[in-house]
């Protein structure tokens, strides 16, 4: 019998934010696979669970997957590869697998290579995804903005896309949600209120929400360019159009 493999998103960072059905999962599973980003490092998902990991009474198999923080795709196929092997094996064994992920599975996560690279390898495998309450809806919580009301448009934008594509997308979105870390803000800036974004539209920064680093910063796009944008991979920030 083969083994059904989880994704469960736990959420941005607060163990109360972990859904009761990823809960559930977590305490029936044989193993609980954590990615993380180096070898030297804890994994994110895995400090988040472990109190529930704690509660079960059994003891689960914990694996860390290393996904490293990098653009090169074909070294990144070599441990998606090797990530994905590993969680098929135990599959192979009918153990039923948890992988975790910070936030929700569906959403700029390495669960979404790995379960692709799962399914091609043992097609009969179950696979289910467990929702998880999103960094930019916690961000939203945080800092009390709405992501979007009555007819408002919404657009997620990566740190990593060109500034040509969010001046496309900011002509017609009235929230902006910027993920992966900031960059260039005077740049940004700049191309926002070209695209009609007034100076006095709203703009947050949630960094490290549910940690002991949690900060919310709040203030207009006019002053961006002057905040500091080192540090901010673990930041998520919101900018809602205003057009004066
Ligand atoms: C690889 S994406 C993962 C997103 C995740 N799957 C989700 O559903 O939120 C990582 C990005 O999520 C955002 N993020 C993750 N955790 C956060 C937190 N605790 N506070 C603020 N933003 C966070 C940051 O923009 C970070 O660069």
């Amino acid at each position: 019998m083969i083994g059904r493999l989880y994704g469960v998103g736990v959420g941005p960072g607060d163990p109360e934010l972990i859904t009761l059905k990823a809960y559930e999962v977590l305490r029936i599973v044989d193993v609980v696979c954590a990615p993380k980003a180096r070898a030297d490092r804890p994994s994110r998902a895995l400090e988040v669970v472990r109190p529930i990991l704690h509660d079960t009474g059994r003891i689960q198999e914990v694996t860390e997957l290393i996904y490293p923080m990098i653009r090169d795709l074909s070294v990144l196929e070599a441990f998606w590869e090797r990530n994905s092997e590993s969680i098929v094996s135990k599959l192979r064994e009918g153990k039923d697998v948890a992988f975790i992920t910070m936030g929700d599975p569906m959403l700029y996560s390495t669960f979404i290579y790995t379960y692709r690279k799962v399914r091609e390898k043992l097609p009969e495998a179950g696979i289910e995804v467990i929702p998880g309450v999103t960094s930019l809806t916690a961000c939203a919580a945080a800092s009390k903005l709405p992501i979007a009301e009555d007819d408002e448009t919404v657009a997620l934008i990566p740190s990593t896309a060109e500034m040509e594509k969010v001046k496309g997308l900011a002509k017609h979105a009235d929230t902006l949600i910027f993920m992966k870390g900031v960059k260039n803000l005077w740049e940004l800036s700049k191309a926002l209120i070209e695209c009609g974004f007034g100076e006095s539209s709203i703009v947050v920064m949630v960094k490290g929400y549910g940690t002991a680093q949690e900060n919310v910063k709040f203030g207009s796009l006019g002053e961006l360019h002057r905040w500091n944008s080192e540090d901010t991979y673990l930041s998520t920030l919101m900018v809602k159009r205003c057009t004066v």
